[in-house]
């Protein structure tokens, strides 16, 4: 990883061609142009920077570059096309149309990427999975995945990678003919986020938490990954996918190995993903008659979010009436080494739940000897210290601990200590993409999955896709949009005596319009 405390402006890549496959896509002008704008904007890109768009439809650049021109201002708000700088950036944008198995089509492409000036190239693969091979191969016939003479040639590919296993091991064969594993930049934009990255800055750069970061002090883990949105629009995708395959399996995998990590030996990109695999490897392996009393899953019904009708998921046009494809995914898992042994790990993500948010929360073990009582439930153990790493929104950290109300009673009460981001750093973090395009660049990887990481998280989930296969003809339990997901989600934690918890955080105004 490029050196957290120092900004790339004086390390800048030489320079490259920047490729996207799939340029006409949602991806592309959600996500990928603002970012390289914004970088654009922070000139961080070098000056002979070039972008090429691939895709199938048949445009010119004029009419690509309107089309950009037009989404901007949607997907970034704070982005006007009016910008002399916007200006500007659109001249280094063209757009080559061609199919994704056409050697011709990949001979112009060649053509342009060599007229652009440079002979470094990025390629991005923001297309659907089902063209990823035959991309590959146009590279691989083309020479385009040859690395130029002191130069590079590497590849960006979107999730998802694979949906199983064997499909994640047939494709990193694919690529691995063409690329080798240090020109494969695999992405996962949970590891773009400011707050994902933070989570080793404060286990690492800070001495107090590592002696207490094991099972002698910690009770259990919670990682909630909510989101309000429903899949309007991505069902055909969705419905192939479901939560544990777009959401568990790589998002908040990564969440849970960066907790659960031992120290690397140094910020490279290979020493944290040693420890991150290590992390995954140590996973206490799922049985079929395990999966049973660990997972659950369910799919969203009609319902109401923040005070609108969301149609249920099987109301969706793209999706079949019978899917058995879930929307919410809860597990209880283990990792089996002396740090966490028996120190259980509580995951859950849902769409169309009541709140945007992702925290993790390290709850430690309570006071071996209770003293003082809370004046309210004086029989009750007192509420445990809770560490809330919050990833989004409103992003910061709080802690959760006891103090004495000022007065003559012994009356004490819980308390959270905040820190946000917002409050401390003003302005909202980049986005994700931002950080991983500029990574990819300069060719540093430790953002980004390695072959292995992805291959060992397929085989840890590997019981649980056979079992969920397997219990296909049965019913699967369904939860009102809206709500915090089914029963059963809740009784996972409960029957543990542990509940689902959440900060009750004070929102800065700063931080509440990304809410
Ligand atoms: C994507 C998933 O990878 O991540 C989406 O395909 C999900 O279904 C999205 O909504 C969540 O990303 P974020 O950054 O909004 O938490």
């Amino acid at each position: 990883m490029a050196e957290i405390s120092h900004s790339n402006v004086n390390n800048p890549a030489p320079d490259y061609t920047l490729v996207i496959f799939g340029a006409s896509g949602d991806l592309t002008q959600r996500k990928l142009i603002p970012a390289v704008f914004s970088l654009f904007r922070q000139n961080l890109l070098p000056p002979g920077f070039r972008l090429i768009g691939y895709a199938r439809s048949e445009m010119t650049d004029q009419q690509f570059r309107t089309r950009l021109t037009e989404s901007l201002t949607e997907h970034c708000p704070d982005c006007s096309s009016e910008n002399p700088a916007w200006k500007k950036f659109i001249d280094c944008i063209s757009y080559c149309p061609g199919q994704y198995d056409s050697p011709d089509n990949f001979a112009q492409l060649a053509q342009r990427i060599h007229s652009s000036g440079s002979a470094n190239v990025l390629f991005y693969l923001s297309t659907p999975p089902s063209v990823f091979v035959p991309i590959i191969q146009g590279l691989a016939d083309s020479g385009l995945s040859k690395p130029p003479q002191n130069g590079f040639a590497r590849i960006i590919i979107e999730k998802p990678f694979g949906r199983d296993l064997a499909s994640a091991q047939e494709l990193n064969q694919h690529i691995r003919r063409a690329f080798r594993e240090e020109q494969i930049f695999r992405i996962d934009h949970y590891l773009g986020k400011e707050t994902v990255q933070n989570l080793l800055v404060f286990r690492f750069a800070n001495s107090i938490f590592e002696p207490i970061w094991n099972n002698k002090y910690i009770d259990h883990v919670q990682i909630t990954v909510a989101e309000t949105v429903d899949v309007a629009g991505r069902g055909s995708y969705y419905d192939q996918s479901g939560a544990l395959r777009d959401m568990l399996q790589n998002h908040m995998m990564h969440l849970l190995c960066l907790v659960a990590m031992e120290p690397p030996h140094s910020l490279k990109a290979d020493a944290i993903r040693d420890e991150k695999v290590q992390v995954l490897r140590s996973l206490q392996p799922l049985t079929p008659e395990s999966v049973d009393s660990s997972l659950i899953r369910a799919q969203y019904s009609a319902g109401k979010v923040k005070g609108h009708h969301v149609p249920g998921y099987l109301e969706l046009e793209d999706v079949p009436n019978d899917s058995k494809t879930e929307t919410f995914a809860a597990i209880k898992m283990f990792i089996d080494n002396w740090r966490w042994s028996e120190v259980p790990f509580y995951l859950r993500t849902g769409k169309t739940l009541p709140a945007r948010v992702t925290e993790i929360g390290i709850h430690f073990k309570s006071v071996p000897h209770v003293l003082f009582n809370l004046p309210d439930a004086p029989a009750s153990p007192l509420p445990p210290n809770v560490l809330t790493l919050r990833i989004q929104p409103n992003e910061g950290m709080s802690l959760r601990f006891q103090v004495k109300v000022p007065g003559a009673a012994d009356d004490i009460q819980p308390l959270t200590m905040n820190f946000g981001y917002a409050d401390a750093f003003g302005d909202k973090p980049p986005e994700a993409y931002e950080r991983l395009i500029l990574e990819a660049a300069e060719g540093d990887a430790t953002l980004f999955t390695r072959s292995d990481e992805v291959e060992t998280a397929w085989e840890f989930f590997a019981p649980v896709l056979q079992c969920c296969n397997q219990n296909n003809s049965k019913p699967l339990p369904s939860y009102p949009a809206g709500s915090w997901g089914p029963a059963a989600g809740d009784e996972l934690i409960e029957r543990d005596g542990r509940e689902w918890y959440l900060t009750r955080r004070p929102v800065s105004p700063k931080a509440v319009e990304s809410l």
